[in-house]
């Protein structure tokens, strides 16, 4: 169902002790109910967050997965490792593995089947590069992003499918994009689904923003009708601006 959401992507930050110290200082907020957190630390430190969010409404997700169940796979993580740990949420697809680990949408594709048959949940990120809004071919890049990686799912599998659009050049960079520019890409990538699943299907899927969302511009942007919540970089890594941008729904 379409959920308001907020997720902080650690990215490589935070170490045992700094991983700690946040979520301690995390669990002492209110979470506004309809809201759901998430966080995803690092690898090493996710079973620490799991054991001190046990019974508490703040989910863990993983920064990445390997495709392949288990195998010699020098320095990777399955989905199954993940789920021992109490973690069935993953980020895919986010623009710095597709850059700078050479992610292509066939192994992504392939990354979510293995991921939704271990019944996790996939966070899905996807966005286009400031030089293909300069040239006008965003909208086009981000339906083959989505055709190639998702399209080749089940109506039913976007049960466990959250999307998160996250423009290239407004991560890590200050930029954000406008809250009319956000919401004309959710608008456009709730269309690319319904005409190839129903509209129903395209009401139900939630549909985050990431790319420099700040407590400042947060309200703003989450209050456009297609924008669901925002996956947060640089401002999760604050519990203060975090939780704003968690409170930041009207
Ligand atoms: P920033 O919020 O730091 O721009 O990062 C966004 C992001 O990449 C979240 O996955």
């Amino acid at each position: 169902m379409r959920k308001q959401i907020v997720a902080g992507n650690w990215k490589m930050n935070c170490d045992l002790s700094e991983t700690k110290n946040l979520i301690q200082v995390l669990k002492v907020q209110d979470i506004p109910s309809g809201v759901s957190v998430m966080i995803a630390p690092t690898y090493t430190n996710l079973l620490a967050a799991t054991s001190l969010l046990v019974d508490y409404p703040i989910t863990v997700a993983a920064q990445n997965m390997h495709q392949s169940a288990s195998g010699a796979f020098t320095g990777e993580i399955s989905a199954g490792m993940l789920k021992s740990v109490g973690v069935d949420h993953v980020i895919l697809g986010h623009s710095e593995r597709r850059a700078y680990f050479k992610e292509t949408d066939a192994l992504l594709a392939e990354k979510v089947s293995t991921a939704l048959e271990q019944e996790m949940t996939v966070i899905f990120c996807f966005g286009e590069e400031l030089q293909d809004r300069t040239h006008g071919r965003e909208f086009d890049v981000v339906k083959n992003q989505l055709q190639n990686g998702l399209f080749h799912l089940s109506g039913g599998d976007w049960n466990n499918i959250i999307l998160a659009y996250e423009p290239v050049w407004a991560i890590g960079t200050g930029e954000t994009a406008t809250p009319e520019q956000a919401q004309e890409m959710h608008a456009f990538i709730r269309r690319t689904l319904a005409e190839k699943y129903s509209d129903e299907m395209a009401q139900e899927v939630s549909i985050l923003y990431g790319g420099s969302v700040k407590p400042n511009n947060a309200a703003e942007i989450f209050g456009k009708e297609d924008v669901d919540g925002g996956l947060i970089g640089g401002a999760s890594l604050d519990a203060e601006s975090f939780m704003a941008i968690v409170n930041a729904f009207v």
